[in-house]
């Protein structure tokens, strides 16, 4: 597989060409990466109207991940989140249904288009991350709504590794003639295990991928993917409306590094992932028979269940970092660990032995959350852009929402922008330790 950005730049870095063009570096180098960091130069081709080296590179991740189209992004997932809704509900109703563990993409998506958004909670939730939607319960809201949504969304993996039932609900979704789109942000790595389990190849219409979570590119490259089975409009407007959310300084070391993750992904990716996901697996099983409590089932990801251990997610995180590993994420609940087969043996060994020397025993029973609907007073665009304040939970009762306040961003807020605040909804922020809530002024 060719390079043609990667190789673009690196001629044009070794030409001497004098840079009577931004950036203002000029390619003198002070990070020592400012001679790759160039501008769409003539030969350099145009991120949203690409017709020479971007978009060859575009067409081989299109091979790859065996899309419609594979477009980038150098402003990760939540450009391409804004972007899907905007293609997803562009003459259509403007109401969509998503499960409600959304990331705050999502949110300022819906408030900048001035979407309605019908949510879908958690039956029970062990976690606030988590948002399991059945295709039962799916095919019995599409049913009760009045009007069709213009789409499903959904997240899947989420943070904790919860990964939903992709090929049914998409099933249910295409029996309404609703698209099914998936936030798959940490999932780009998905399509690469022996039996593929990306969402666009079970059925998902549009998906987006943080390439840079879990493949190796850089911070911000993303994939914003179209199926070969989604509507025609869907092609026709991804390149308008991604430019419409989108910086128009496209970083070229962002693009370079997706453009080299092409040729790792099509030269033996899906052998090192085997073996990553088997040491994973292995890991696991080992934690596991030493009575550690797990969350999950991302083949890339440990999800450790503290609480039920004996353990708060705090202190797992402090035990990690003394041995020299840092994770992804803890709460008072949780602690995430995120592999790639980036990582390597002293990794899992230093990860393996923080916890087996902690003694596991004092269990602590989890608590489940059953989040109660809340009442809308305000869309998410008013709430969102309303002028606001903000103030101690405990005097936030009756308030109206204006930013949901949560430990991780795509988790279940206990209430979203414009909905009210109720005692349920102090209690829960209580438990995460939560002091203030941006209210409407
Ligand atoms: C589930 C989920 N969706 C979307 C995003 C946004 O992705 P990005 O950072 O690539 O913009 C994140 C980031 O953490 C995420 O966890």
């Amino acid at each position: 597989m060719n390079t043609p950005i990667v190789d673009f730049v690196k001629k044009y870095a070794e030409s001497g060409v004098s840079r009577l063009h931004m950036p203002g570096h000029k390619g003198v180098s002070v990070l020592g990466v400012e001679q790759l960091d160039i501008t769409e130069v003539n030969g350099a081709d145009v991120l949203y109207s690409p017709e020479g080296i971007i978009l060859e590179s575009e067409n081989n991740a299109t091979e790859i991940f065996k899309t419609a189209h594979t477009y980038y992004s150098t402003e990760g997932s939540s450009l391409c989140i804004k972007a899907m809704l905007a293609i997803a509900t562009n003459g259509k109703s403007k109401t969509v249904l998503a499960a409600r563990n959304v990331h705050k993409a999502f949110l300022y998506g819906a408030a900048l288009l001035d979407l309605t958004v019908e949510w879908l909670y958690p039956e029970e939730a062990e976690h606030i991350c988590a948002c399991q939607v059945t295709v039962d319960s799916l095919r019995e809201k599409l049913q009760l709504m009045a009007e069709l949504p213009s789409a499903v969304y959904v997240t899947s993996p989420d943070y904790l590794g919860n990964v939903q039932d992709i090929k049914g609900l998409s099933e249910v979704c295409h029996s309404f003639g609703v698209p099914l789109l998936v936030d798959n942000a940490h999932g780009a790595y998905l399509g690469f295990l022996k039996e593929s389990k990306h969402p666009i190849h079970l059925g998902a219409d549009m998906c987006c991928d943080s390439a840079h979570k879990t493949l190796p590119v850089l911070t911000g490259g993303a994939y914003l993917h179209v199926s070969r089975n989604a509507p025609d409009n869907f092609q026709n407007n991804a390149r308008r409306f991604l430019s419409v959310f989108a910086s128009t300084s496209p970083s070229y070391l962002i693009l370079q590094s997706l453009d080299l993750c092409n040729l790792e992904l099509s030269d033996g990716f899906g052998v090192k992932l085997s073996k990553t996901a088997e040491r994973v697996a292995k890991l696991k099983e080992t934690l596991r028979t030493f009575g550690w409590s797990l969350l999950g089932d991302e083949p890339l990801k440990i999800t450790v269940d503290c609480l039920k251990s004996g353990f708060s997610g705090e202190e797992i995180a402090v035990k990690l970092r003394e041995q020299g590993v840092e994770c992804e994420f803890y709460d008072r609940d949780v602690a995430v660990l995120m592999f790639s087969p980036c990582n390597n043996e002293t990794d899992f060994e230093c990860i393996k032995k923080t916890f087996l020397m902690l003694k596991t025993g004092r269990t602590v029973d989890r608590k489940f959350f059953k989040f109660k609907e809340c009442v809308s007073k305000l869309s998410i665009r008013e709430a969102i852009f309303a002028p606001q304040e903000t103030v101690d939970i405990e005097s936030a009762l009756g308030g109206i929402c204006a930013a949901p306040n949560v430990a991780c961003p795509p988790a279940v807020p206990p209430v979203m922008s414009g909905e009210v605040i109720t005692e349920d909804v102090i209690r829960i922020l209580k438990y995460y330790a939560i002091k203030k809530i941006d209210v409407v002024k």
